[in-house]
């Protein structure tokens, strides 16, 4: 059976994490040996794979969440299930606890954020099923938030797999790895590189701080200034330019910068057209600094729209569009999207539930 006949799906894996976060609306946030009442309370599923995993599938792309929770996090496989994530070859890990974000936020926006693992990190590959074998899948999405072993297992799974196709391999390093599993990191694997700009920093920092040779010429913004765009997107280009071309990486790497309010910079090495031209630029969503409402969560939402950008892409030009034919034009439309659905989701409360569907990422791009 092949899949890639142009009837049947394509699908994407994501391995990653699932937590339940707990947000304490409080008056400032506790000190040691304060006890403080919390003005409101909310409970909601959170996690980067989980995040991630919802916005693939409300951009409209077949996706399912590979990952684990303990008896108490039932409920959030219910909840991918409600975003039409499929949660079948998740696990509940009875005598775990499911991971878990204690939230504090202030009315001034400040907030402080104690991380349980809890069953994220249980899965080890050496307890793993054999999923990898089983399952049937054209796009492959890690992000750091369990542990590294179990990654690297699936990223080089992904490349060993025999399959009429390569999968297409994306990697949102959030938190970001430590400089030794950065230099263990099999980058040749790895087709899209998902980044924010201080990510991309710590990424190139980590790479050089191993290599004696080199010092990074990059440099962060020390003060609160706030730089002009094209200051930013040249700061970033100087970056991404830095990290395709060190010897660590690797040659074939795209990579996706998102810029917060700025937008994105994408850096494709695999254009079809003009190879001195890897760059593409998309500002963000015009947004009255007064809508923006709750960040957290945009760079969840980015990722997976670019992720089911891809997708689609592939899906209407074969094969080969995720990797090695990419039209400009191309990347810039999904980037634009992806820029209306972040736009979309800065304005609302919450991570998961603010991140929009398709159709009201069309609408607002008009
Ligand atoms: P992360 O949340 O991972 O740090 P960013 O802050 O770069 O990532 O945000 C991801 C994307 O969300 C940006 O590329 C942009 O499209 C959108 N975004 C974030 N903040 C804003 C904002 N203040 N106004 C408009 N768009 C935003
Ligand atoms: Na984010």
């Amino acid at each position: 059976m092949t899949r890639m006949d142009g009837h049947s799906r394509l699908s994407c894996l994501v391995r990653g994490s699932i937590n339940i976060d707990e947000f304490f609306h409080v008056p400032s946030i506790v000190r040691p040996g304060q006890t403080l009442s919390s003005t409101r309370y909310e409970r909601r599923a959170g996690g980067k794979g989980a995040n991630q995993a919802v916005a693939i599938a409300r951009a409209g792309q077949y996706v399912f969440f590979v990952g684990a929770v303990g008896n108490d996090g039932r409920w959030l496989l219910d909840e991918l299930e409600r975003f039409n994530v499929c949660a079948d070859n998740a696990v509940v890990i009875n005598e775990e606890q499911t991971g878990r974000a204690i939230i504090q936020l202030t009315p001034e926006g400040e907030n402080s954020i104690i991380l349980h693992r809890g069953a994220n990190y249980r899965i080890s590959p050496a307890v793993l099923p054999p999923y990898q074998d089983r399952l049937e899948y054209t796009h492959l999405l890690l992000q750091n938030e369990i542990p590294f072993d179990v990654t690297l297992d699936y990223l080089n799974h992904s490349s060993t797999r025999s399959h009429p196709s390569n999968t297409t391999t994306f990697f949102n390093p959030s938190p970001m790895p430590t400089p030794d599993e950065i230099v263990q990191f099999p980058w040749e694997k790895l087709d899209w590189l998902i980044v924010n700009e201080g990510e991309a920093l710590d990424l190139l920092q980590g790479m050089e701080s191993s290599s004696t040779s080199r010092e990074s010429q990059m440099t962060r913004d020390t003060n609160g200034q706030q730089p002009a765009e094209t200051d930013v997107v040249a700061r970033a280009s100087k970056v991404l330019h830095t990290l395709h071309d060190h010897p660590r990486s690797s040659r074939k790497l795209n990579v996706i910068c998102t810029l917060g309010a700025n937008g994105v910079l994408a850096l494709v090495p695999h254009f079809t057209q003009n190879n001195n031209d890897e760059l593409v630029y998309v500002p963000a969503a015009k947004i009255d600094p007064a809508e923006v409402c709750d960040t957290t969560g945009a760079g969840d939402c980015f990722t997976g729209y670019f992720v089911s950008g891809l997708m689609d892409l592939q899906h209407s030009k074969g094969v080969d569009a995720a990797t090695t034919k990419l039209e400009k034009e191309d990347v810039a439309g999904i980037l634009e999207r992806c820029v209306h659905a972040a736009g979309l989701c800065v304005r609302r409360p919450g991570a998961m539930g603010s991140i929009p569907s398709r159709d009201e990422v069309s609408a607002a791009m008009g």
